[in-house]
């Protein structure tokens, strides 16, 4: 995609979103990084990229992305906490929906050609012991938040019907790694490796038994380059353009817990508390069609890919 010179990064003071458009300026893209600082940081917007700070729903989004110039836009700006949706729907869907369509009828008008949306494999799936999920899996998301990452995806599939959109939604698996603040999906890495630093006990709700599929931000960001220059095919189903980015492998809060200690050297105490209501169980996603199609696999195992976080979490705190 040699005219993809320009690139929106939404999200982009967050934690993926700061590594995505590090990536595109390394690429050689002009970057502009739009955020309104809610969750991220205006230190993570890397020096070279351009920065707006706005609301994705905004008029001034519209009127950014409306003016044209951009030919690709990446999104990653989401309202992301599971509770939050879950007690202000109306509040996630402003946000994760109605700022797409910003996005979306603003891209119209600019003449962007591709968007790459950050979607995720923990929360569109239904629950089922048949893991790791592929694309195909069955739909059912059981919070708002997966709902609006679910009709997201839907909404660009119509706009690439409508309007020969290149859309791919990359379905992430839990994401650790330098930047990320604990309240993400995979914000116990994060909140692990800040009490490891502090030499306090880490806290595992319920058995310990429940897992998740942990991914690499690094192994996310190569994601991205394939999907930003793949060919897009045209959309026959929804998961013709949806690719699971994770690692296939279930990793347990227990057997975490123990990779950190392992991982930094570190000793603490591991103490359990009761279990959190509506906590899904077990999530894993598979990743053999990035395999196939883009020749993408996870490249950072999960101990170093801890190190290499615990290393930014005392860097971070310093
Ligand atoms: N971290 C994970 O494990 C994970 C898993 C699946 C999907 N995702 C998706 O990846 C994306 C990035 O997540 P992250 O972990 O980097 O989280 P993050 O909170 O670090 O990044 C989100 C960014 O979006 C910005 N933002 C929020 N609302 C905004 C608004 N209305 N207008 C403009 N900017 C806004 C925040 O300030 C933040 O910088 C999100 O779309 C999230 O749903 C993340």
């Amino acid at each position: 995609m040699a005219e993809a010179s320009r690139v929106l990064v939404t999200g982009g003071a967050g934690f993926i979103g700061s590594h995505v458009a590090e990536m595109y300026l390394a690429e050689g893209f002009q970057v502009t990084v739009l955020d309104d600082l809610s969750s991220g940081r205006r230190e993570n917007v890397p020096a070279a990229a351009t920065f707006v700070h706005a609301d994705v729903a905004s008029p001034e989004t519209r009127r950014l992305v409306g003016r044209g110039g951009f030919t690709l836009v990446n999104h990653h700006a989401a309202q992301m906490d599971v509770r939050v949706s879950v007690r202000d729907p109306a509040f996630d869907a402003r946000t994760n929906i109605l700022g797409l369509l910003n996005l979306l009828e603003g891209g119209r008008e600019g003449g962007v050609r591709r968007f790459v949306f950050a979607s995720s494999g923990g929360v569109v799936y239904g629950e089922s012991d048949r893991l790791p999920h592929p694309e195909s899996a069955p739909k059912l998301p059981v919070s708002p938040y997966g709902v609006s990452k679910l009709a997201s995806e839907y909404y660009l599939s119509a706009y690439a019907k409508l309007y020969g959109l290149d859309v791919i939604s990359l379905r992430y698996a839990n994401v650790y790694g330098p930047r990320q603040n604990p309240h993400g999906e995979a914000g116990v890495v994060a909140i692990f490796g800040s009490r490891l630093h502090r030499r306090e006990p880490l806290t595992i709700h319920g058995d310990g038994s429940q897992t998740r599929d942990y991914v690499y931000v690094g192994d996310v960001v190569t994601a991205n380059h394939a999907a930003t220059h793949w060919r897009v095919p045209g959309v026959g189903t929804l998961n013709d353009v949806a690719f699971n980015v994770g690692t296939g492998i279930e990793t347990s809060v227990n057997q975490l817990a123990q990779a950190m200690l392992d991982a930094t050297g570190v000793s603490v105490p591991i103490q359990h508390a009761p279990a959190r209501a509506g906590e899904l169980r077990r999530s894993a996603v598979s990743v053999e069609r990035a395999a196939r199609e883009w020749d993408w696999r996870p490249g950072c195992s999960l101990r170093e890919g801890l190190k290499l976080t615990y290393e930014w979490i005392v860097e971070d705190a310093a």
